[in-house]
Formats: structure tokens, sequence, C-alpha cells
């Protein structure tokens, strides 16, 4: 049911953190895997060592950078069946500092317009070669929690990423692509660029799993989501995993 032989995955921000760890699963369960982010290093060292797979150097806040990408994807004759929509960044915007105007347009170009171009791009592509394909974006319990102060600017961005999943689910073709999203909770990362260890002592307490997660944590979801046997019947909706972070009211 999980096998994703044959299959295609895209996966942003594979360089690190959750989406090298995307890359690692959707591989080892058969997928072909194209690796994007902009640290193209890395991305060929994740390449060489699992095989199949593809390393791109994309930066997804830039149009232009993502319609190159997906003009040479489509020369070299590839097709995406599965896409993450995992890149992202997160910083402080307090609102009383005065110079993290650009920090703030940063995120939002990133998480939002970033994000946008990329599902625009593969949605089309996806249409135009009548895939059944699988979209899944990485949004965040971050969307409406506030766990951390000064978090406006990501706050908002993930924000977006529902209503931009529930209205794409009405607009593909009939049994064609599906679109869903991943709302995690605190994962260990590099995201906030913190010590992990810190971090996980900070969230033990909060979160009712009394653990931080790992980037694993979030596989069988993953796979769940990026199988059509698996979740044929699901599009337009957002599955937390935190823990039960959210269910605590303070
Ligand atoms: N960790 C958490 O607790 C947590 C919780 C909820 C949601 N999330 C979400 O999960 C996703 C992954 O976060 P993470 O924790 O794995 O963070 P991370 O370890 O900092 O990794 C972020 C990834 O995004 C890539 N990236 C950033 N800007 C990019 C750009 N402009 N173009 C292409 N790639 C870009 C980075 O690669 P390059 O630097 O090579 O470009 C890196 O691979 C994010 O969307 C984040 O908001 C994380």
């Amino acid at each position: 049911m999980f096998s994703l032989q044959g299959k295609t995955a895209m996966i942003t921000g594979a360089s690190g953190g959750l989406g090298e760890q995307f890359a690692r699963t959707l591989s080892t369960a058969g997928a072909r895997v194209i690796l994007v982010s902009r640290r193209i290093n890395k991305l060929e060292s994740l390449r060489d060592e699992l095989g199949n797979a593809v390393a791109m150097q994309m930066d997804v806040s830039q149009k232009q950078s993502v319609k190159s990408c997906f003009v040479e994807l489509e020369q070299a004759g590839e097709k995406i069946d599965i896409c993450i929509n995992n890149a992202g960044i997160a910083a402080l915007t307090p609102i009383f500092e005065e110079d993290n105007q650009e920090e703030f347009e940063s995120i939002i170009q990133t998480n939002l317009l970033g994000v946008w171009y990329v599902i625009k791009a593969v949605a089309n592509q996806m249409k135009h070669h009548h895939l059944h394909g699988a979209i899944i974006n990485i949004g965040s319990v971050n969307e409406d929690m506030f766990s951390y102060k000064e978090v406006t600017a990501y706050a908002v961005s993930k924000a977006a990423v529902m209503p931009r999943t529930k209205s794409l689910a009405t607009e593909f073709p009939k049994r064609q692509s599906r679109i869903n999203t991943i709302n995690p909770g605190p994962v260990q990362s590099d995201l906030l660029g913190s010590p992990n260890k810190h971090d996980a002592d900070f969230w033990k307490d909060k979160i009712p799993a009394v653990f931080m997660a790992y980037p694993s944590d979030l596989d069988g979801m993953l796979l769940y989501l990026a199988s059509n046997q698996a979740s044929r019947y699901v599009t337009g909706v957002a599955f937390t995993i935190d823990g039960g972070l959210s269910c605590r009211s303070s």
C-alpha cells in the first residue's frame, strides 16, 4: 500500500532537517527523488548516497529559479508525481525592533510566495502529463498557536498554507492530483538555529507526548499522503503531528 515504486518525488529543502528525512523516506519507499534547495553540495552528497536521485539548485523564493528548474526537468523528461513543499525559513520579527523589515519580507517571500511558485509549476506539469499526483505542504502548528513570542511573519506565512490547500483542492482536475498539508509541532532541526538539547528540554514539559519529535516521526503521515493507494480519497485537509501540543490551553 505504501510502495512508491515507479513514482518520482520532488522535495524542496532537501538539504537538511525535515526535507532530508522526507527524501530518505520516499527513496526507501521506492521513489526516484528530486532534491532541491540552495545548497547544492549538500544535495549532491545525499543524491550520491541515495542513488536514483537528482540534485538541483533551486531558490524557491525566486520565480525565475523555480521556472528554470522546471524547464530543465521537463527537458530531461522528468515527471513529478509527488511534491513535498517543505523549504521554509523562520526568524523572530519583533514589532518594536526597527531593522527587521527585510527579515519579515524574506519569510513571506520564501514560505508564502515561494511555495506558490513551486505549486503552480508542479500542478501545471501534473495536469499536462495527466498525472494522478500528490502535493504535500508542510505548514506548522504556529499558524494559530504562539508558543514563542515575536513570530508574526512566520505565523502569517504558515497561516496561508491551509486556505491555499483547500482552495487548490477544488481546482485540480477530477481524479487527478490531491493536495494536503502536514502541520508539525516542534521537531528537532536547525530551523531556529538553537541547540536541539535546549529545545528538547524546553518542549518536554509542554508537550503531552513528553518529547520533542525527530523528523522521522512524520514518516507515517508522509507515506500515507504520498501514496494514492493509501489516501486516494483524501484531499484539501491538514493533519497535525505535534504530540498533543495544540490540545494544551496554555
Ligand atoms: N522544525 C520544526 O520544529 C518545524 C515545525 C513546524 C514546521 N516546520 C516546517 O518544516 C519545514 C522544514 O523545516 P526544518 O525544520 O527542516 O528547517 P531547516 O532544518 O532549517 O531546513 C530548511 C530547509 O529549507 C531549505 N530552504 C530554505 N530557504 C530556501 C529557499 N529559498 N529555496 C530553497 N530551499 C530553501 C534549506 O535549504 P538551503 O539552505 O540549502 O536552501 C533547508 O533544506 C519548514 O517549512 C518549516 O517551517 C518545521
